[in-house]
C-alpha cells in the first residue's frame, strides 16, 4: 500500500493507521506491500444484468494476483433499467460521482470497473476519467437467447413485441407466461443491439476494453477468461500505466462515433458519449456524429433493425472483425488501454467463413449510418434522429401538429376516439426531457392512435424532448434540445401548428413566424417546481443537469476546460 493519495498531514501515520485497520480483516505485510487494484462491485439483487458479476470479480482477482499485484473490492450503486425509479437516467450521474470520489478516495493504483446494463458503463467512465486513474473496462457480457415454439427471442425487443401480440388478443395467457420465462434465460446485458451492447462496443473501438470484450456471452467461460486477463493487465497498469484522459482523445471520440454508426447503434449513445466527452478536454458537437455517419455504412445485422443477437455477433468474430471492415474510417493510431494503439489491438481477429452477422463493406446492411442530427427553429441545440429504423417516405414530412403537454397527457389521451388526429399529422410530446421529466424517460417511442393504428398505419412522425430505447422503430425525433420545461421552442407548439421535417436537409422547423413565436415565448410560464424535487437528489438533479446536447451531465461535473 503506498503512501500519499488519502493521507494528509502526517503520511507515514496515515500508511501506519491504514495498515492497522486492514491488518483487521488478516492481511499480511507481503499482500499489502503490493500495487493495489481495485475493482468495482456493482452486484446487486435487483440487477439481472450484473448476475455474473461476483464470478468476474474472482476472475479478476485471479488475474491481478497472478501478475503480483494486490486486488481490493469496492462498491458502488447498481443501477438496473427496471428498477430505478423514476428512470435509471436520473440516476447516472449519482452513480457517476460515487464512481469518482471512491476512485480518488481509495489507495488504488489502478481500477477495473465492471458493469454494463445501460447506465452503468457510462456513468463509471464519465467517473473514471474524472478522477483520471489507470481504469480498465470489462462489461459483464450480453445475455444469451431465449427460444419459445421454435423462434429465437431475446431481451427486450422481443418483451415489447409479444406484449403487443398478448394485449392484441393474438397469444394466450399461457403462452405469454411461458414466454415471460423465456426472455431472459441467463445473467448478462439485453441481447439485441440496444444501449448496453451499444456502449460495451463503442468502448472497446475507444481502448477502453480488452479486444474482444465487448460481445462475449456473460455466462460463456470466455467471459470469465477475459476477465482473468484484465486484472492482469489492470496489475500491469498500476506501475505508471495510461490514464483515461491519455486514452479518451479526439480520435478515441471519432472511433466510438463510427462503431455507433456502424452497429446501428442506440439513440442513446450520443447522450452518453456527449456526457464522456464533457468530462474530457475533448470538444465533441453533435455535427460529429452526423458527418461521421454519412461516410459509415451499417454493416452490423441485428435486432432490433436486423435479425441476428449479440450471441451471434460474437461468434462472427465481433467487434475485432468489425473493426477489420471499418479499418479506412478509424483512427487506428488511438491509444489503447493495452499499451500499443487501436490498429495493434485489432490485428488478431476471426475470420468466420460464411457467417452473415457482419456485412462485408462492398455489400452494406445500409450505405448511411444508423443516426442523423436535425436541427432547425424547433430544435436550435438539435435533436436525433434513428434514420435506420425511420420509414423511408415519411423522411420529408410536413404536417400539423398534434400536441400532448406530458408523458402522461399522452397516455391518457392518445387512444381516445374523440382526438383530432390524422395519419398526417405530426404527434408532438413535451416536457419529457432531462429536467421535464424528471431524467428524460424513454418515452419516445409514442404509439400510434388506436383509431390510426386499426387502419393498419404503421407509423406517423412523432417528435419529444424524451430518449427512446435502443429497441424501437418508427420516424421518431428525439432528444429536442433545449427540452420545453426551460422554454426551449417545442413548448410554444400550437395544436394545428405546421412543423415540417426533411432528414435529407437534416432540419425540423416550426412553421410559424418569428414575432408570433416572440410573443408566445413572453406568454409562457415554466412549469411549477414539483414537490420532490423540492430537496435532495432530485433538487440538486433539477438544478444542475445539461440538456442533451451536453450529455446531461451535471454543469458542475463537467471537465474545466485548459
Ligand atoms: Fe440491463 Fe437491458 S436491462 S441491459
Ligand atoms: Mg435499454
Amino acid at each position: 500500500m503506498r503512501k500519499g493519495l488519502t493521507s494528509y498531514g502526517d503520511k507515514d501515520f496515515s500508511l501506519f493507521l491504514r495498515k492497522a485497520f486492514i491488518k483487521g480483516m488478516g492481511y499480511s505485510d507481503d499482500a499489502l506491500d503490493r500495487p493495489i487494484v481495485g475493482i468495482t462491485n456493482t452486484y446487486s439483487d435487483f440487477n439481472p444484468c450484473h448476475g455474473n458479476v461476483p464470478q468476474l470479480i474472482e476472475a479478476v482477482k485471479r488475474g491481478v494476483m497472478l501478475a503480483g499485484a494486490m486486488p481490493m473490492v469496492f462498491p458502488t450503486i447498481s443501477i438496473h433499467e427496471s428498477f430505478a425509479y423514476p428512470t435509471s437516467m436520473f440516476l447516472r450521474n449519482l452513480m457517476a460521482m460515487d464512481t469518482e470520489e471512491m476512485m480518488r478516495a481509495l489507495p488504488v493504483d489502478s481500477v477495473v470497473v465492471i458493469g454494463g446494463c445501460d447506465k452503468t458503463t457510462p456513468a463509471q467512465v464519465m467517473g473514471a476519467v474524472s478522477a483520471d486513474r489507470p481504469t480498465i473496462v470489462l462489461p459483464v457480457g450480453p445475455m444469451l437467447v431465449g427460444h419459445f415454439k421454435g423462434e429465437v427471442l431475446g431481451a427486450c425487443t422481443d418483451c415489447r413485441r409479444l406484449w403487443g401480440e398478448y394485449r392484441g388478443g393474438r397469444m394466450s395467457g399461457e403462452d405469454i407466461e411461458v414466454a415471460n420465462e423465456r426472455l431472459v434465460p441467463s445473467v448478462g446485458t439485453c441481447g439485441v443491439m440496444g444501449t448496453a451492447s451499444t456502449i460495451a462496443c463503442m468502448m472497446e473501438a475507444m481502448g477502453m476494453t480488452l479486444p474482444g470484450a465487448a460481445t462475449i456471452p456473460a455466462p460463456h467461460a470466455d467471459r470469465v477468461r477475459i476477465a482473468e486477463a484484465t486484472g492482469k493487465r489492470a496489475a500491469e497498469l498500476t506501475k505508471g500505466g495510461i490514464k483515461p484522459s491519455e486514452i479518451l482523445t479526439k480520435d478515441a471520440f471519432h472511433n466510438a462515433i463510427v462503431m455507433l454508426q456502424a452497429i446501428g447503434g442506440s439513440t442513446n449513445g450520443v447522450v452518453h458519449l456527449s456526457a464522456i466527452a464533457g468530462r474530457t478536454q475533448t470538444q465533441l458537437t453533435l455535427e460529429e456524429f452526423d458527418e461521421i455517419g454519412r461516410k459509415t455504412p451499417v454493416l452490423v445485422d441485428l435486432k432490433p433493425s436486423g435479425d441476428h443477437y449479440m450471441e451471434h455477433f460474437h461468434y462472427a468474430g465481433g467487434v475485432p472483425r468489425l473493426m477489420q471492415e471499418l479499418k479506412d474510417l478509424l483512427k487506428l493510431d488511438a491509444k489503447h488501454v493495452m499499451g500499443g494503439t487501436l490498429g495493434d489491438a485489432i490485428k488478431v481477429f476471426e475470420d468466420v467463413p460464411g457467417q452473415t452477422v457482419i456485412k462485408p463493406r462492398n455489400a452494406p446492411l445500409k450505405k448511411e449510418g444508423g443516426m442523423a442530427i436535425l436541427r432547425g427553429n424547433l430544435a436550435p441545440r438539435g435533436a436525433v434522429i434513428k434514420q435506420a429504423a425511420a420509414s423511408p417516405k415519411l423522411m420529408q414530412h410536413e404536417g400539423r401538429a398534434v400536441v400532448f403537454e406530458s408523458v402522461e397527457d399522452m397516455t391518457k389521451r392518445i387512444d381516445d376516439p374523440a382526438l383530432d388526429v390524422t395519419e398526417d399529422d405530426v404527434i408532438v410530446m413535451r416536457n419529457a426531457g432531462p429536467i421535464g421529466a424528471p431524467g428524460m424517460p424513454e418515452a419516445g417511442y409514442i404509439p400510434i392512435p388506436k383509431k390510426i393504428a386499426q387502419k393498419g398505419i404503421k407509423d406517423m412522425v412523432r417528435m419529444s424532448d424524451a430518449r427512446m430505447s435502443g429497441t424501437a422503430f418508427g420516424t421518431i425525433v428525439l432528444h429536442i434540445s433545449p427540452e420545453s420545461a426551460v422554454g426551449g421552442p417545442l413548448a410554444l407548439v400550437r395544436n394545428g401548428d405546421r412543423i415540417r421535417l426533411d432528414v435529407a436537409n437534416r432540419s425540423v422547423e416550426l412553421l410559424v413566424d418569428d414575432a408570433e413565436l416572440e410573443k408566445r415565448k413572453r406568454d409562457w410560464k415554466a412549469p411549477p417546481v414539483p414537490d420532490d424535487a423540492q430537496r435532495g437528489y432530485a433538487k440538486l438533479y433539477r438544478e444542475h443537469v445539461q440538456q442533451a446536447d451536453e450529455g446531461c451531465d451535471f454543469d458542475f461535473l463537467a471537465a474545466v476546460r485548459k
